[in-house]
């Protein structure tokens, strides 16, 4: 039986689309990191705007950090994995995440903030992901959610497989402490043992990814290897088979479908509404 026929007896896996690597970028104050969505090959992926994966053990790649800066129109989440990071916006927020935690801002009609690694030296790994707002929503009230590790919702299964669940809710019944009804996002970290198989359902017509963290991974016959970002098809459900103890994060949320203007830190639907928005920065509206 070749692959042909095995994808359409199973028509409801996804299937790869496209594979692609991340480009070497630099922001904020000069932090090096990885543009993984955003740039190059994949400039969005509905209502993706941007993942960035910031990695480095030397202080003089990320000490830095994110002085303050504006920003409307969607949503940033932040989610490290080694390291400790502030974040302090104009709002009234402030907080210090460490490995696991997770920092998502609702931009919505203005906020500013910065965010500074909270450490001298040592490793600071994570992402960061910009997810739009609908048109409908872009100039709601700015909000903000922090979740520590020991908050972020944990599934262990039998075979060694462990599911991290930001947002979004597992096949087995997990779900994650983030409430978002403007995209419905499915936020998952997965680690797999090699031999493992894993699948994740997809809500119908939601545009989902992987990327991989480290080790490798089959996903309808295609192979997927560390920092490399599979962007999935039509279909019901993902499902990937291990070949590598591997670390994963799955991400789905709903295509919004609307027009995309960016300028920088603002993303709205039309150049007018970007014009308006540097205006309203710059005589302190925000
Ligand atoms: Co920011």
């Amino acid at each position: 039986m070749n692959r042909t026929s095995v994808a359409n007896e199973h028509s409801s896996v996804k299937e790869l689309i496209a594979v692609t690597l991340g480009v070497a970028a630099s922001d904020g104050a000069g932090v090096k990191l990885t543009r993984i969505i955003g740039a190059g090959e994949v400039d969005m992926l509905d209502p993706f705007l941007m993942l960035d994966c910031f990695e480095s053990d030397n202080p003089n790649d990320y000490q830095a950090g994110f002085p303050t800066h504006p920003h409307r129109g969607f949503e940033t989440v932040t989610y490290l994995l080694e390291g400790r990071m502030r974040h302090r916006d104009n709002q009234g927020n402030e907080g210090v995440i460490a490995p696991g935690g997770v920092q998502w801002m609702t931009a919505g009609r203005g906020i500013t903030h910065s965010e500074m690694p909270e450490q001298q030296d040592g490793l600071l790994k994570g992402f960061q992901l910009w997810i739009n707002l609908p048109a409908s929503d872009k100039m709601t009230a700015p909000a903000y959610q922090e979740f520590p590790a020991e908050q972020v919702a944990l599934e262990q299964h039998d075979d060694g497989t462990v599911i991290k669940v930001i947002s979004g809710v597992t096949d087995r019944g997990t779900s994650g402490p983030v409430q978002n009804h403007y995209t419905d996002p499915t936020y998952l970290d997965v680690s797999l043992k090699a031999g493992a198989t894993f699948t994740q359902s997809i809500t119908f017509g939601h545009n989902s990814f992987v990327y991989v963290i480290e080790g490798e991974l089959q996903a309808a016959g295609r192979s997927l290897s560390a920092k490399q970002l599979g962007i999935f098809g039509a279909g019901e459900k993902i499902e990937l088979l291990c070949n590598l103890d591997s670390r994963l994060l799955l991400i789905a949320a709903k295509p919004l479908n609307e027009p995309v203007v960016r300028h920088g830190p603002f993303v709205m639907n039309s150049q007018a509404q970007i014009i308006q928005a540097v205006e309203d920065y710059h005589s302190g509206k925000f």
